[in-house]
């Protein structure tokens, strides 16, 4: 049994009051709260075990080097990769433009597209954008059908002669839909286009298995998976890695340097140029077990039955339109108040219950154009959000109709 109350016993934020009232935070689909073994990890880090690693000698940094190389086994046994797959980095962000840099920039020229969907993260946007303004790369975007939902025979029909890549996410942080990547990567093996999968939101709520999905690269953000901020990684497989050139110069991704000429380390460590986030990665490997320990499955399961809770309260305020059920979804939420209440006051008249939700566009401005909105409020749930949550978001949303109506 999956034992939500414990759970939350393990976050001591949560034990907080917002404005006077219980927090209620909604807000994961951002950056989640972190639990307490994430906390001691980071302090243990700092306080009795930091140094550089991959560099001394001394006992020091050896500890911290066997610390943060640990977490890479971690990440790939949590992805369901090898070790040698797993780039370390700070995030989706800087995994997506390692491909782009690395990988798609040197092998694309101008004609060349790029299949992209139309609710991706501007972190799976703009680095394909900037291949567009250098390159002439194009991009070719595929649009979600009414509920939400994406099809992947429709993403499978953009990819042509011209098709370099497909990029595409797992799981949408503005409406939860979970997209086929399965399918989606298998047929576009068929026509020989690599697939890159954003799957910031998707690793948090869903068991992950990059070798059964069979894409090329799957990226990863720590802070939403319960750890430190500027932690993260990227599956790259072995064939792709060894096409890629290293986009940033210095520190561990070099070998040798020379007046003349520079050799570079082996990959995985040929993508980690600098000091990378030691103390992040020992914390993300900590949020790792924490998450391991409870199940991905368990969570799951969980985060399925808010989904369905939530559902049903919220499609029944006939004043709020939710966007986006498609099945099967996570439990992410995002909404507008019919009339002219803005995203923005929504979120304020929350926060005063101590219910944190985000407003605005969510990084994900071409989706809100499709959707034909600015702006909407989300609740995006996480693995210690409970049903009582949702009544407490019922009624701060009841209070918004009252007042903004
Ligand atoms: C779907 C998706 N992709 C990419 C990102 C970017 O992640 P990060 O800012 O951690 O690099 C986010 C974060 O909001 C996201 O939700």
């Amino acid at each position: 049994m999956y034992d939500v109350d414990a759970v939350r016993r393990d976050f001591p934020i949560l034990g907080r009051q917002v404005n006077d009232r219980a927090l209620v935070y909604l807000d994961n689909g951002a950056s989640a709260q972190k639990p307490q073994s994430v906390i001691d990890a980071v302090t243990r880090a700092y306080g009795e075990e930091y140094s550089n690693v991959h560099r001394g000698l001394h006992t020091l940094s050896s500890i911290a080097t066997e610390n943060y190389e640990a977490v890479r086994g971690k990440i790939a046994a949590f992805l369901g990769a090898t070790e040698n797959q797993i780039v370390m980095n700070s995030g989706t962000t800087e995994g997506i433009n390692t491909v782009a840099y690395s990988w798609a920039m040197p092998r694309m020229e101008a004609g060349d597209e790029i299949v992209l969907s139309i609710m991706e993260h501007h972190a799976n946007i703009v680095p394909w954008y900037f291949l567009r303004e250098r390159q002439g790369v194009e991009l070719k975007w595929v649009e979600t059908a009414a509920d939400g939902s994406l099809d992947p025979q429709a993403v499978i029909d953009a990819i042509g002669p011209k098709t370099k890549l497909v990029a595409v996410t797992h799981l949408s942080n503005v409406t939860g839909t979970v997209v086929d990547v399965k399918a989606i990567t298998a047929a576009a093996h068929e026509r020989g286009v690599p697939v890159l999968v954003d799957g910031s939101q998707a690793a948090v709520h869903m068991p992950v298995d990059v070798t059964d999905i069979d894409c090329d690269f799957y990226a990863i953000t720590g802070h939403k998976l319960y750890g430190p901020s500027a932690s993260g990684a990227i599956f790259i497989k072995s064939e792709r890695m060894a096409e890629m050139r290293p986009f940033m110069g210095g520190g561990d991704m070099i070998r040798e340097v020379h007046r003349d000429s520079v050799t570079w380390n082996d990959p995985p460590m040929k993508f980690e140029a600098g000091t990378p986030g030691i103390v992040q990665q020992i914390g993300l490997g900590a949020a790792l077990d924490y998450i391991t320990a409870l199940g991905m499955e368990n969570v799951a399961a969980h985060e399925a039955s808010l989904r369905d809770y939530a559902n049903e309260r919220l499609h029944g305020l006939n004043w709020l339109t939710v966007q986006g059920n498609a099945p099967g979804k996570a439990a992410i939420f995002s909404f507008t108040l019919d009339g002219a209440a803005h995203a923005h006051d929504i979120s304020t008249i929350l926060d005063k219950r101590g219910v944190a939700v985000r407003a605005g566009h969510h990084c994900a401005q071409p989706l809100m154009q499709h959707l034909g909105v600015t702006a909407t409020a989300r609740a995006s749930f996480g693995l210690y959000n409970t049903k009582a949550e949702v009544d407490v978001l019922i009624d701060a949303l009841e209070l918004c109709h009252e007042l903004l109506a």
